[in-house]
């Protein structure tokens, strides 16, 4: 293959128009999700990979929805507002494409082109050639049909629609990814016709018109078929999603970390693990979660946004979000960590117990049923089973304080705001509403009274 050097700009145009009809959603095809991002998310994610000057998407059906969806990015969006096809939607792009570029065509509803098969698809396209992305088939049916001539170069692309029955023999079918020189598909675009079986304007039907221009169309076949599978029904969007799961996995698998069943774990997100790391079954990640070396998830835990540091273990059923826990703890089974929670080293929170905006001390420990929110717990706290942080009047949120060393005993309500010092020891059942002073022991319940011989009522008429 000749080089280009120096290599032509590259722009990149994403056909994002479709209505997704077998979908039966409301929500626009390309914003459905494989590993917890639209599937347009993971084309743009590859196109940004090649370094592209712009990356155009062309939007139609509830083209507002899929805007808005990505309205941070630097993209430019071409409106295609009748569907006239995939020829006429590239020329939806084209008049803010500049001349001297390499056009790149990728659709929206194929999420897993990976940016290493479109390096090599681009590294094929230059001044005076086009490059396509073909694939063999298990089942072409529904797909334009590579027509190649007797030196094996591709001459034409054949709609199944538009075939012979000769012509649908044939396995290799058209990804409908490609790249082309700007200048030149701007003429063959004005070219087409939508003289065929459909009345449409094909995209692929530049590839004839290149070869009467005498230009060179060069192919590369991806091995993958499900890297260049398209999503059209929910079908397709499950296979694709357990494919991109399978990948995430592998990667994880061969860089050392440990997954008890690498078919049952879901990465919706940026994952990233230390050394000795372990995972459990049916464990969900997803936002970005970081497991620092020797961590161990216990099965059916769900982790979303949170950094987990060396040698803690979550145990099962726990669920994790937006927070901070650091080395050595131990959280669960059944722990709900809330928003804002931080716990520092070696805090322990047991099971059926909720955290939210609260930051555990060192070493401190909550182990059962208990609800602590919007509190400052110090070192070595040790929380009795049943305790409840009372941080809500109906209107505002209060703070509980609680310093190092502290001993609540259970069942005990503190009524924030409120401050339980240091060392200080607050008794089994206690409503707590005022201060504690440091080292003091505080109890607020009914004082115990035994009546002596008391006799129970009987029934009469026995
Ligand atoms: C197209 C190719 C076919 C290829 C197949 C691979 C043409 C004429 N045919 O088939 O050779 O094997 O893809 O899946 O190109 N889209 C628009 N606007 C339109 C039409 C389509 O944005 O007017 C978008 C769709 O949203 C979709 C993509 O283009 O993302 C492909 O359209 P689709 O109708 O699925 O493909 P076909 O035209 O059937
Ligand atoms: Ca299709």
């Amino acid at each position: 293959m000749t080089s280009h050097p120096p290599f032509p700009p590259l722009e990149v145009v994403v056909l994002a128009a479709g209505k997704g009809t077998r979908m039966y959603s409301r929500t626009p095809k390309v914003l459905h999700a494989i590993g917890g991002q639209p599937l347009l998310g993971h084309v743009i994610a590859s196109a940004r990979e090649l370094g592209a000057k712009a990356i155009h998407v062309v939007i139609g059906f509830e083209g507002e929805k899929v805007q808005a969806a990505f309205s941070g990015q630097a993209l430019a969006w071409a409106v295609q507002a009748e569907q006239l096809g995939t020829g006429h939607a590239v020329a939806q792009a084209l008049p803010e494409v500049a001349d001297d570029s390499v056009v790149l065509v990728l659709y929206g509803d194929v999420p897993l082109i990976r940016a290493e098969t479109l390096k090599e698809l681009t590294a094929q396209c230059g001044s005076d050639a086009i490059a396509i992305l073909t694939v063999m088939s298990s089942d072409p049916t529904g797909l334009g049909r590579i027509l190649r001539d007797q030196s094996g170069r591709p001459v034409a692309i054949v709609e199944e629609k538009d075939a012979t029955p000769t012509q649908k023999q044939i396995r290799e079918t058209n990804s409908g990814i490609l790249a082309a020189p700007a200048s030149r598909l701007r003429q063959w675009l004005a070219a087409l016709t939508p003289q065929n079986a459909q009345g449409e304007y094909y995209l692929t039907d530049i590839i004839a018109l290149a070869v009467a221009d005498g230009c060179t169309v060069n192919s590369e076949v991806v091995e993958d078929e499900l890297e260049v599978l398209g999503v059209n029904n929910k079908l397709q969007l499950a296979q694709l999603e357990r494919h991109y799961q399978a990948r995430r996995v592998r990667e994880l698998l061969l860089t050392g970390v440990t997954l008890r069943d690498p078919a049952r774990v879901d990465i919706r997100g940026r994952l990233e693990c230390g050394r000795d790391v372990e995972i459990d079954t049916n464990v969900i990640f997803e936002g970005w979660v970081e497991l620092e070396d020797n961590v161990s998830i216990g099965p059916n835990v769900i982790i979303r946004n949170s950094r987990i540091g060396s040698g803690t273990q979550v145990l099962a059923n726990s669920l994790i979000e937006d927070s901070e826990v650091q080395s050595l703890c131990a959280i669960g089974p059944y722990a709900r960590l809330r928003p804002g929670t931080q716990l520092a080293d070696g805090a322990k929170v047991g099971n059926f117990v909720e955290i939210k905006k609260s930051v555990l001390g060192k070493g401190s420990k909550v182990n059962h049923l208990s609800y602590v929110g919007d509190a400052t717990v110090g070192e070595h706290v040790n929380i009795g089973a049943g305790t409840i942080t009372c941080n809500y009047d109906g209107v505002n949120k209060f703070k509980t304080i609680i310093q190092d060393g502290a001993f609540i005993g259970s069942n005990t309500a503190l009524v924030a705001p409120v401050t339980v010092g240091k060392n200080a020891t607050v008794g089994a059942g206690s409503t707590i509403s005022q201060n504690v002073e440091d080292e003091d022991l505080s109890i607020g319940r009914a004082r115990q009274r035994n009546i002596k011989g008391w006799k129970r009522p009987t029934k009469l008429n026995q």
